[in-house]
Protein backbone atom coordinates (compact mmCIF):
# COMPACT_ATOMS: atom_id res chain seq x y z
CA UNK A 1 0.00 0.00 0.00
CA UNK A 2 1.49 3.62 -0.69
CA UNK A 3 1.40 4.59 2.64
CA UNK A 4 0.74 2.98 6.33
CA UNK A 5 -1.20 5.91 7.09
CA UNK A 6 -4.05 5.20 4.94
CA UNK A 7 -7.24 3.55 6.76
CA UNK A 8 -7.60 -0.01 6.18
CA UNK A 9 -9.94 -2.65 6.39
CA UNK A 10 -9.18 -5.19 8.47
CA UNK A 11 -11.66 -8.60 8.47
CA UNK A 12 -12.00 -10.65 11.51
CA UNK A 13 -10.37 -8.49 13.84
CA UNK A 14 -12.10 -9.25 16.87
CA UNK A 15 -10.37 -13.20 16.77
CA UNK A 16 -6.93 -14.27 18.13
CA UNK A 17 -4.48 -12.78 15.47
CA UNK A 18 -6.98 -10.02 14.16
CA UNK A 19 -7.10 -8.67 17.73
CA UNK A 20 -3.37 -8.82 18.17
CA UNK A 21 -3.01 -7.03 14.44
CA UNK A 22 -5.19 -3.91 15.56
CA UNK A 23 -3.98 -3.68 18.68
CA UNK A 24 0.14 -3.21 17.50
CA UNK A 25 -0.98 -1.18 14.11
CA UNK A 26 -2.46 1.40 16.56
CA UNK A 27 0.55 1.06 19.10
CA UNK A 28 2.62 1.53 15.87
CA UNK A 29 0.91 4.81 14.89
CA UNK A 30 -0.57 3.74 11.32
CA UNK A 31 -3.61 4.58 9.90
CA UNK A 32 -7.19 4.33 10.68
CA UNK A 33 -8.70 0.70 11.05
CA UNK A 34 -12.57 -0.30 10.28
CA UNK A 35 -12.62 -3.92 12.07
CA UNK A 36 -15.89 -5.75 10.16
CA UNK A 37 -16.41 -8.99 12.69
CA UNK A 38 -19.52 -10.89 13.03
CA UNK A 39 -18.51 -12.06 16.58
CA UNK A 40 -18.90 -15.70 16.34
CA UNK A 41 -18.03 -17.95 19.50
CA UNK A 42 -14.02 -17.25 18.27
CA UNK A 43 -14.66 -13.02 18.54
CA UNK A 44 -14.61 -11.05 21.60
CA UNK A 45 -15.08 -7.03 20.88
CA UNK A 46 -13.19 -6.64 24.60
CA UNK A 47 -10.10 -7.45 22.78
CA UNK A 48 -10.04 -4.08 21.16
CA UNK A 49 -11.25 -2.31 24.51
CA UNK A 50 -7.86 -0.61 24.84
CA UNK A 51 -9.07 1.79 21.86
CA UNK A 52 -11.93 2.37 23.31
CA UNK A 53 -12.55 6.44 22.50
CA UNK A 54 -9.58 6.35 19.69
CA UNK A 55 -10.97 8.26 16.88
CA UNK A 56 -8.95 5.90 14.21
CA UNK A 57 -10.81 2.80 15.25
CA UNK A 58 -14.16 1.78 14.12
CA UNK A 59 -16.07 -1.62 14.68
CA UNK A 60 -18.59 -3.11 12.79
CA UNK A 61 -20.51 -6.19 13.39
CA UNK A 62 -21.28 -7.85 10.26
CA UNK A 63 -20.90 -10.97 7.86
CA UNK A 64 -18.21 -10.84 5.04
CA UNK A 65 -20.63 -13.16 3.45
CA UNK A 66 -22.74 -10.36 3.07
CA UNK A 67 -21.65 -8.20 -0.06
CA UNK A 68 -23.96 -5.20 -0.05
CA UNK A 69 -22.56 -4.59 3.84
CA UNK A 70 -18.84 -5.16 2.43
CA UNK A 71 -19.08 -3.11 -0.98
CA UNK A 72 -20.89 0.02 1.20
CA UNK A 73 -18.04 -0.33 3.70
CA UNK A 74 -15.33 0.30 1.16
CA UNK A 75 -17.23 3.10 -0.57
CA UNK A 76 -17.45 4.82 2.49
CA UNK A 77 -14.28 4.50 4.40
CA UNK A 78 -12.02 4.42 1.04
CA UNK A 79 -9.58 1.92 2.20
CA UNK A 80 -5.82 1.76 1.18
CA UNK A 81 -5.98 -2.20 1.77
CA UNK A 82 -8.18 -5.02 3.29
CA UNK A 83 -6.29 -7.01 5.87
CA UNK A 84 -8.34 -10.56 5.39
CA UNK A 85 -7.84 -12.58 8.78
CA UNK A 86 -12.06 -13.58 9.02
CA UNK A 87 -12.75 -17.45 9.08
CA UNK A 88 -13.26 -20.28 10.77
CA UNK A 89 -10.19 -21.68 12.07
CA UNK A 90 -10.34 -24.89 14.32
CA UNK A 91 -9.77 -28.45 12.58
CA UNK A 92 -11.88 -30.72 15.65
CA UNK A 93 -14.74 -28.12 14.44
CA UNK A 94 -14.26 -28.22 10.98
CA UNK A 95 -14.67 -32.35 11.20
CA UNK A 96 -17.68 -31.87 12.81
CA UNK A 97 -19.68 -28.73 10.88
CA UNK A 98 -17.31 -28.49 7.32
CA UNK A 99 -20.74 -26.38 6.27
CA UNK A 100 -19.62 -23.35 8.02
CA UNK A 101 -16.38 -23.53 6.83
CA UNK A 102 -17.01 -23.78 3.40
CA UNK A 103 -18.93 -20.73 3.95
CA UNK A 104 -17.03 -18.48 5.40
CA UNK A 105 -13.81 -19.51 4.26
CA UNK A 106 -14.80 -19.61 0.84
CA UNK A 107 -17.91 -18.19 0.30
CA UNK A 108 -17.00 -15.15 2.42
CA UNK A 109 -13.41 -14.79 0.85
CA UNK A 110 -15.16 -14.71 -2.40
CA UNK A 111 -17.81 -12.15 -1.37
CA UNK A 112 -14.73 -9.84 -0.28
CA UNK A 113 -12.92 -10.54 -2.97
CA UNK A 114 -15.52 -9.35 -5.44
CA UNK A 115 -16.62 -6.48 -3.75
CA UNK A 116 -13.04 -5.43 -3.83
CA UNK A 117 -12.85 -6.01 -7.34
CA UNK A 118 -15.88 -3.07 -8.07
CA UNK A 119 -14.46 -0.84 -5.31
CA UNK A 120 -10.90 -1.08 -6.89
CA UNK A 121 -11.85 -0.84 -10.44
CA UNK A 122 -12.92 2.76 -9.91
CA UNK A 123 -9.97 4.42 -8.17
CA UNK A 124 -7.51 6.01 -9.77
CA UNK A 125 -4.66 5.06 -11.58
CA UNK A 126 -2.18 5.42 -8.50
CA UNK A 127 -4.72 4.37 -6.36
CA UNK A 128 -5.63 1.22 -8.36
CA UNK A 129 -1.79 0.43 -8.15
CA UNK A 130 -1.22 1.06 -4.91
CA UNK A 131 -3.79 -1.05 -3.25
CA UNK A 132 -3.50 -4.12 -1.54
CA UNK A 133 -6.01 -7.03 -1.05
CA UNK A 134 -3.67 -9.49 1.84
CA UNK A 135 -5.03 -12.58 2.52
CA UNK A 136 -4.35 -14.34 5.29
CA UNK A 137 -4.00 -17.92 5.10
CA UNK A 138 -2.10 -20.97 6.47
CA UNK A 139 0.62 -23.70 6.14
CA UNK A 140 -1.84 -26.24 6.68
CA UNK A 141 -2.60 -25.81 2.71
CA UNK A 142 0.16 -27.98 1.97
CA UNK A 143 -0.23 -31.33 3.82
CA UNK A 144 1.51 -33.36 5.89
CA UNK A 145 5.61 -33.47 5.66
CA UNK A 146 7.42 -37.13 7.02
CA UNK A 147 10.13 -36.59 9.78
CA UNK A 148 12.67 -36.04 7.20
CA UNK A 149 10.67 -33.90 4.36
CA UNK A 150 12.23 -30.20 3.56
CA UNK A 151 9.86 -28.02 4.87
CA UNK A 152 6.91 -26.45 2.93
CA UNK A 153 7.63 -23.67 0.48
CA UNK A 154 5.63 -21.46 -1.76
CA UNK A 155 5.96 -23.75 -4.53
CA UNK A 156 4.83 -27.17 -2.64
CA UNK A 157 1.70 -29.01 -4.60
CA UNK A 158 -1.51 -27.63 -2.25
CA UNK A 159 -2.37 -31.16 -0.44
CA UNK A 160 -5.13 -30.18 2.33
CA UNK A 161 -6.42 -33.13 5.07
CA UNK A 162 -8.78 -31.52 7.10
CA UNK A 163 -12.23 -29.44 5.74
CA UNK A 164 -10.62 -26.70 7.39
CA UNK A 165 -7.38 -26.94 5.26
CA UNK A 166 -9.57 -27.38 2.17
CA UNK A 167 -11.83 -24.58 2.87
CA UNK A 168 -8.75 -22.41 3.63
CA UNK A 169 -7.02 -23.67 0.14
CA UNK A 170 -10.02 -22.76 -1.57
CA UNK A 171 -9.96 -19.55 -0.47
CA UNK A 172 -5.75 -18.70 -1.58
CA UNK A 173 -6.79 -20.51 -4.85
CA UNK A 174 -9.78 -18.09 -5.18
CA UNK A 175 -7.43 -14.70 -3.85
CA UNK A 176 -4.87 -16.06 -6.99
CA UNK A 177 -7.43 -16.15 -9.74
CA UNK A 178 -8.58 -12.84 -8.84
CA UNK A 179 -4.84 -11.23 -9.38
CA UNK A 180 -4.58 -13.66 -12.70
CA UNK A 181 -7.64 -12.57 -14.12
CA UNK A 182 -8.36 -9.39 -12.63
CA UNK A 183 -5.22 -7.87 -11.86
CA UNK A 184 -6.31 -7.35 -8.51
CA UNK A 185 -3.10 -6.89 -6.30
CA UNK A 186 -3.76 -9.45 -4.18
CA UNK A 187 -0.83 -10.61 -1.69
CA UNK A 188 -1.12 -14.04 -0.03
CA UNK A 189 0.57 -15.30 3.50
CA UNK A 190 0.46 -18.75 4.88
CA UNK A 191 1.48 -18.75 8.11
CA UNK A 192 2.28 -22.16 10.95
CA UNK A 193 0.86 -21.97 14.09
CA UNK A 194 0.35 -19.10 16.19
CA UNK A 195 0.08 -18.76 19.73
CA UNK A 196 0.13 -15.66 22.40
CA UNK A 197 -2.50 -13.55 24.04
CA UNK A 198 -6.44 -13.68 22.94
CA UNK A 199 -6.50 -17.39 21.84
CA UNK A 200 -9.48 -18.63 21.89
CA UNK A 201 -8.71 -21.84 24.40
CA UNK A 202 -10.05 -24.39 21.81
CA UNK A 203 -7.01 -24.28 20.89
CA UNK A 204 -3.38 -26.22 22.23
CA UNK A 205 -1.51 -24.03 23.89
CA UNK A 206 -4.24 -22.11 25.57
CA UNK A 207 -6.49 -25.02 26.34
CA UNK A 208 -3.28 -26.98 28.53
CA UNK A 209 -2.21 -23.59 29.99
CA UNK A 210 -5.79 -23.31 31.70
CA UNK A 211 -6.69 -26.99 32.29
CA UNK A 212 -2.92 -27.19 33.78
CA UNK A 213 -3.67 -24.34 36.34
CA UNK A 214 -7.00 -25.76 36.91
CA UNK A 215 -6.00 -29.85 37.81
CA UNK A 216 -7.69 -31.38 34.75
CA UNK A 217 -6.33 -33.73 32.90
CA UNK A 218 -4.16 -32.41 29.70
CA UNK A 219 -5.94 -34.36 26.81
CA UNK A 220 -3.06 -35.26 24.24
CA UNK A 221 -4.28 -36.62 21.18
CA UNK A 222 -2.66 -40.01 19.86
CA UNK A 223 0.71 -40.46 20.32
CA UNK A 224 1.20 -36.77 20.88
CA UNK A 225 4.16 -37.08 18.44
CA UNK A 226 2.82 -34.86 15.99
CA UNK A 227 4.98 -31.84 15.15
CA UNK A 228 3.51 -27.96 14.99
CA UNK A 229 5.97 -24.74 14.06
CA UNK A 230 5.03 -22.56 16.62
CA UNK A 231 5.51 -18.19 15.80
CA UNK A 232 4.37 -16.31 18.61
CA UNK A 233 1.63 -13.95 16.90
CA UNK A 234 2.96 -10.45 17.68
CA UNK A 235 5.86 -11.77 14.92
CA UNK A 236 2.94 -12.82 12.81
CA UNK A 237 1.84 -9.44 12.78
CA UNK A 238 4.85 -7.67 11.71
CA UNK A 239 5.53 -10.10 8.79
CA UNK A 240 1.70 -9.04 7.70
CA UNK A 241 3.11 -5.28 8.31
CA UNK A 242 6.04 -6.08 5.98
CA UNK A 243 4.14 -7.90 3.26
CA UNK A 244 1.64 -4.68 3.46
CA UNK A 245 4.13 -2.30 2.98
CA UNK A 246 6.62 -4.19 0.47
CA UNK A 247 5.09 -7.24 -0.57
CA UNK A 248 4.68 -7.86 -4.50
CA UNK A 249 0.87 -8.49 -6.15
CA UNK A 250 0.10 -11.94 -6.72
CA UNK A 251 2.88 -13.05 -4.58
CA UNK A 252 2.75 -15.48 -1.99
CA UNK A 253 4.91 -15.56 1.34
CA UNK A 254 5.53 -18.01 3.61
CA UNK A 255 6.07 -17.35 7.17
CA UNK A 256 7.20 -19.61 10.43
CA UNK A 257 8.67 -19.73 13.41
CA UNK A 258 11.71 -22.24 12.96
CA UNK A 259 10.38 -23.77 16.13
CA UNK A 260 8.63 -27.28 15.35
CA UNK A 261 8.08 -28.71 18.36
CA UNK A 262 6.38 -32.54 19.20
CA UNK A 263 3.13 -31.83 20.94
CA UNK A 264 3.75 -33.67 23.78
CA UNK A 265 6.97 -31.42 24.53
CA UNK A 266 4.81 -28.09 24.17
CA UNK A 267 2.56 -29.65 27.48
CA UNK A 268 5.18 -30.76 29.00
CA UNK A 269 6.75 -27.56 28.62
CA UNK A 270 3.61 -25.63 29.75
CA UNK A 271 3.33 -28.17 32.76
CA UNK A 272 6.36 -27.13 33.95
CA UNK A 273 5.83 -23.14 33.58
CA UNK A 274 2.32 -23.31 35.41
CA UNK A 275 4.00 -25.37 37.76
CA UNK A 276 6.84 -22.54 38.62
CA UNK A 277 4.35 -19.72 38.77
CA UNK A 278 1.18 -21.31 40.24
CA UNK A 279 3.06 -23.95 42.90
CA UNK A 280 1.18 -26.41 44.65
CA UNK A 281 2.30 -28.04 47.74
CA UNK A 282 1.84 -31.03 48.30
CA UNK A 283 0.62 -31.80 44.48
CA UNK A 284 2.20 -33.84 41.97
CA UNK A 285 4.21 -31.89 39.50
CA UNK A 286 0.94 -31.12 36.74
CA UNK A 287 2.91 -33.51 34.02
CA UNK A 288 0.91 -36.03 35.84
CA UNK A 289 -2.30 -34.93 34.22
CA UNK A 290 -1.48 -35.76 31.09
CA UNK A 291 -3.68 -38.23 29.57
CA UNK A 292 -3.12 -39.80 25.71
CA UNK A 293 -6.90 -39.51 24.10
CA UNK A 294 -8.44 -40.92 20.79
CA UNK A 295 -6.17 -39.07 18.02
CA UNK A 296 -8.59 -36.20 15.41
CA UNK A 297 -9.22 -38.04 12.46
CA UNK A 298 -7.02 -37.39 9.51
CA UNK A 299 -4.32 -35.58 11.85
CA UNK A 300 -1.68 -34.36 9.75
CA UNK A 301 1.43 -35.65 11.49
CA UNK A 302 4.10 -32.57 10.87
CA UNK A 303 4.07 -28.92 9.64
CA UNK A 304 7.17 -26.77 8.64
CA UNK A 305 7.71 -23.69 7.05
CA UNK A 306 10.91 -22.47 4.90
CA UNK A 307 10.41 -18.78 5.39
CA UNK A 308 13.49 -17.84 3.51
CA UNK A 309 11.55 -15.84 1.03
CA UNK A 310 10.19 -13.48 2.80
CA UNK A 311 13.42 -13.22 5.33
CA UNK A 312 14.90 -12.43 1.74
CA UNK A 313 12.89 -10.39 0.52
CA UNK A 314 11.47 -8.36 3.18
CA UNK A 315 14.00 -8.61 5.63
CA UNK A 316 11.58 -9.98 7.98
CA UNK A 317 12.33 -13.23 10.75
CA UNK A 318 10.75 -13.95 14.14
CA UNK A 319 12.36 -11.85 17.19
CA UNK A 320 10.83 -14.24 19.68
CA UNK A 321 12.23 -17.58 20.77
CA UNK A 322 9.59 -20.64 21.58
CA UNK A 323 10.19 -20.92 25.12
CA UNK A 324 10.72 -16.87 25.89
CA UNK A 325 7.18 -16.78 23.41
CA UNK A 326 5.73 -19.75 25.91
CA UNK A 327 6.64 -18.43 29.07
CA UNK A 328 5.50 -14.67 28.42
CA UNK A 329 1.81 -16.33 27.15
CA UNK A 330 1.24 -18.52 30.53
CA UNK A 331 1.95 -15.49 32.47
CA UNK A 332 -0.61 -13.55 30.45
CA UNK A 333 -3.33 -16.30 30.76
CA UNK A 334 -2.51 -16.65 34.07
CA UNK A 335 -3.24 -12.81 34.82
CA UNK A 336 -6.50 -12.52 32.50
CA UNK A 337 -8.71 -14.64 34.56
CA UNK A 338 -11.53 -12.45 34.01
CA UNK A 339 -10.43 -12.40 29.92
CA UNK A 340 -10.51 -16.27 29.95
CA UNK A 341 -14.22 -16.03 31.97
CA UNK A 342 -15.45 -13.63 29.74
CA UNK A 343 -14.95 -15.82 26.64
CA UNK A 344 -15.96 -19.54 28.08
CA UNK A 345 -19.38 -18.74 27.69
CA UNK A 346 -22.50 -21.99 27.90
CA UNK A 347 -21.52 -22.79 24.20
CA UNK A 348 -17.69 -23.30 25.06
CA UNK A 349 -18.51 -25.62 27.53
CA UNK A 350 -20.51 -27.61 25.37
CA UNK A 351 -18.07 -27.65 22.63
CA UNK A 352 -15.13 -28.97 24.94
CA UNK A 353 -17.92 -31.83 26.53
CA UNK A 354 -18.57 -32.62 22.96
CA UNK A 355 -15.38 -32.83 21.63
CA UNK A 356 -13.57 -34.61 24.49
CA UNK A 357 -16.59 -37.15 25.47
CA UNK A 358 -15.87 -38.62 22.03
CA UNK A 359 -12.02 -39.33 22.57
CA UNK A 360 -12.19 -42.39 25.13
CA UNK A 361 -9.05 -42.03 27.43
CA UNK A 362 -6.12 -44.49 25.67
P1 LIG B 1 -10.07 -16.92 15.23
O1 LIG B 1 -10.96 -18.11 15.06
O2 LIG B 1 -9.48 -16.63 16.58
O3 LIG B 1 -10.85 -15.60 14.79
C1 LIG B 1 -11.66 -15.53 13.64
C2 LIG B 1 -12.41 -14.21 13.67
O4 LIG B 1 -13.21 -14.14 12.47
C3 LIG B 1 -13.38 -14.09 14.86
O5 LIG B 1 -13.27 -12.81 15.44
C4 LIG B 1 -14.75 -14.29 14.22
O6 LIG B 1 -15.80 -13.61 14.91
C5 LIG B 1 -14.53 -13.73 12.83
N1 LIG B 1 -15.48 -14.27 11.83
C6 LIG B 1 -15.80 -15.58 11.63
N2 LIG B 1 -16.70 -15.68 10.65
C7 LIG B 1 -16.94 -14.41 10.20
C8 LIG B 1 -17.78 -13.87 9.18
N3 LIG B 1 -18.55 -14.65 8.42
N4 LIG B 1 -17.76 -12.53 8.99
C9 LIG B 1 -16.97 -11.72 9.76
N5 LIG B 1 -16.18 -12.19 10.74
C10 LIG B 1 -16.16 -13.51 10.96
O7 LIG B 1 -8.95 -17.08 14.13
P2 LIG B 1 -7.39 -16.74 14.20
O8 LIG B 1 -6.69 -17.86 14.85
O9 LIG B 1 -7.22 -15.37 14.69
O10 LIG B 1 -7.02 -16.80 12.65
C11 LIG B 1 -7.15 -15.66 11.82
C12 LIG B 1 -6.77 -16.03 10.39
O11 LIG B 1 -5.42 -16.49 10.37
C13 LIG B 1 -7.61 -17.13 9.77
O12 LIG B 1 -7.85 -16.80 8.43
C14 LIG B 1 -6.74 -18.37 9.91
O13 LIG B 1 -7.03 -19.29 8.89
C15 LIG B 1 -5.36 -17.78 9.76
N6 LIG B 1 -4.28 -18.50 10.43
C16 LIG B 1 -4.38 -18.85 11.76
C17 LIG B 1 -3.33 -19.50 12.39
C18 LIG B 1 -3.39 -19.86 13.86
O14 LIG B 1 -2.48 -20.53 14.35
N7 LIG B 1 -4.37 -19.42 14.61
C19 LIG B 1 -2.17 -19.81 11.67
C20 LIG B 1 -2.11 -19.46 10.31
C21 LIG B 1 -3.17 -18.79 9.72
P1 LIG C 1 -4.54 -26.92 17.31
O1 LIG C 1 -4.14 -25.90 18.35
O2 LIG C 1 -5.99 -27.29 17.20
O3 LIG C 1 -3.98 -26.38 15.92
P2 LIG C 1 -3.87 -27.13 14.47
O4 LIG C 1 -4.72 -28.35 14.49
O5 LIG C 1 -4.41 -26.08 13.56
O6 LIG C 1 -2.42 -27.42 14.28
O7 LIG C 1 -3.73 -28.24 17.57
C1 LIG C 1 -2.31 -28.24 17.60
C2 LIG C 1 -1.86 -29.68 17.76
O8 LIG C 1 -2.26 -30.14 19.05
C3 LIG C 1 -2.49 -30.63 16.75
O9 LIG C 1 -1.51 -31.61 16.38
C4 LIG C 1 -3.62 -31.28 17.54
C5 LIG C 1 -3.09 -31.30 18.96
N1 LIG C 1 -4.11 -31.21 20.03
C6 LIG C 1 -4.10 -32.13 21.09
O10 LIG C 1 -3.26 -33.05 21.14
N2 LIG C 1 -5.04 -32.01 22.07
C7 LIG C 1 -5.97 -31.03 22.05
O11 LIG C 1 -6.83 -30.98 22.98
C8 LIG C 1 -5.97 -30.09 20.98
C9 LIG C 1 -6.99 -28.98 20.90
C10 LIG C 1 -5.00 -30.21 19.99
Amino acid sequence: MKHMSETILVTGGAGFIGSNFVLSWMREGNGAVVNLDLLTYAGNAANLSPLDGDQRYTFVRGDICDAELVGWLLSKHQPGAIVHFAAESHVDRSIVSPGEFVRTNVQGTFTLLEQARAYWAGQSDADRAAFRFLHVSTDEVYGTLGPSDPAFSETTAYAPNSPYAASKAGSDHLARAYFHTFGLPVVTTNCSNNYGPYQFPEKLIPLMILNALEGKPLPVYGDGQNVRDWLYVEDHCAAIRKVLEAGKPGETYNIGGMSERANIDVVTAICDLVDEMRPRSGAEPRRKLITFVGDRPGHDRRYAMDASKIARELGWKPEEGFESGLRKTVRWYLEHGDWVDSVRTGAYREWIAKNYAERAAL
